[in-house]
């Protein structure tokens, strides 16, 4: 049986009932819950004795508000979801709940923030980081489940639960995906039929970039280069990156010696899709 607790104040009196030796796990969402959010909360089940979800859309990390307005907003169906997956907790705050005053405080991942889609999105990762915090300290959370979907907003919470000394591990989550390869998102659902038909090619895309690796390219540009052949001949897709990074740092590598993240991001019509593969060079 799932619980829903809209405040804080609630979860602090859900929390001090909790059985000794309790081993919470949380899973921060958006909601909008699809098949990628339900493998965190089936890892978060499997490792955790009590697993909790939270569910807020964080006016912070939106750089429109048009696109925050335009966020899907499911709690019904979100909450059958997680009562499915055995969740014991849905942490869904208001706004006001989660800042009732303007924020004056906000953490900045500093370098990690500043690759990939930090170029393009300005606050978003100040705004991630600091809501994540606000999460860790008001649920307490022994473990946080995060998708590897998201790959740089993942390095970015283990590096913020690192510098600042916080007492809980990280557990990254492979990416769930669509039987064509897209990466599961509560974005695609925007996507007409054709936009739909052409998500997909990002991953395609980042498929061509892992076997030219695999095959022995060395020359981050050449890998780029194939990469994008599978976008260019479509006028609904716009490219908006594709980098191949160290897999810890974020930064382009000039040469791939050793293994690298290839992480892209593309627009498909009015919607803007993010992937990233992982891709080994030969010995
Ligand atoms: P949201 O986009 O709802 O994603 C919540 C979590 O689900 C993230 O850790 C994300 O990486 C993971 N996820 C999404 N799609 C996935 C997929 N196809 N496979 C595996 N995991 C997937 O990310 C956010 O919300 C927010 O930025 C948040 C961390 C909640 C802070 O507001």
């Amino acid at each position: 049986m799932t619980t829903i607790i809209r405040r804080i104040a609630e979860w602090n009196t859900v929390a001090a009932g909790l059985p000794a030796g309790h081993v919470l796990g949380l899973v921060p969402t958006m909601g909008a819950l699809h098949d990628g959010h339900g493998a965190l909360l089936e890892e978060a089940r499997r490792r955790c004795s009590v697993v909790a979800a939270s569910i807020f859309v964080n006016p912070l990390q939106f750089n429109q508000a048009s696109d925050f307005d335009l966020y899907p907003r499911t709690l019904a169906e979100d909450l059958a979801f997680c009562e499915a997956r055995g969740v014991d907790y849905v942490f869904a705050p208001s706004v006001s709940d989660l800042y009732p005053h303007p924020q004056h405080v906000f953490v900045e991942v500093e370098g990690l923030s500043e690759h990939l889609c930090g170029r393009y999105r300005p606050g978003h990762f100040r705004g991630v980081a600091t809501v994540v915090l606000k999460l860790f300290h008001i649920l307490r959370p022994a473990y946080a489940f995060f998708g590897e979907k998201d790959y740089q907003q993942l390095a970015i919470v283990r590096r913020l639960v690192r510098d600042l000394n916080m007492a809980l591990e990280v557990v990254g989550v492979p990416t769930m995906r669509e039987a064509d390869g897209l990466a599961m998102s509560s974005r695609n659902r925007r996507l007409n039929q054709r936009e739909r038909s052409l998500a997909a090619r990002l991953y395609g895309a980042l498929i061509v970039a892992r076997d030219a690796i695999v095959c022995g390219e060395t020359s981050p540009a050449a890998v780029k280069r194939q990469a994008e052949m599978v976008l260019l001949d479509v006028p609904e897709i716009r490219l908006e990156y594709f980098d191949l990074v160290d897999p810890e740092t974020l930064t382009p590598v000039d040469v791939i010696d050793r293994p690298v993240r290839a992480a892209a991001a593309m627009w498909v019509g009015a919607t803007r899709l993010i992937d990233n593969i992982a891709c080994v060079p030969p010995q």
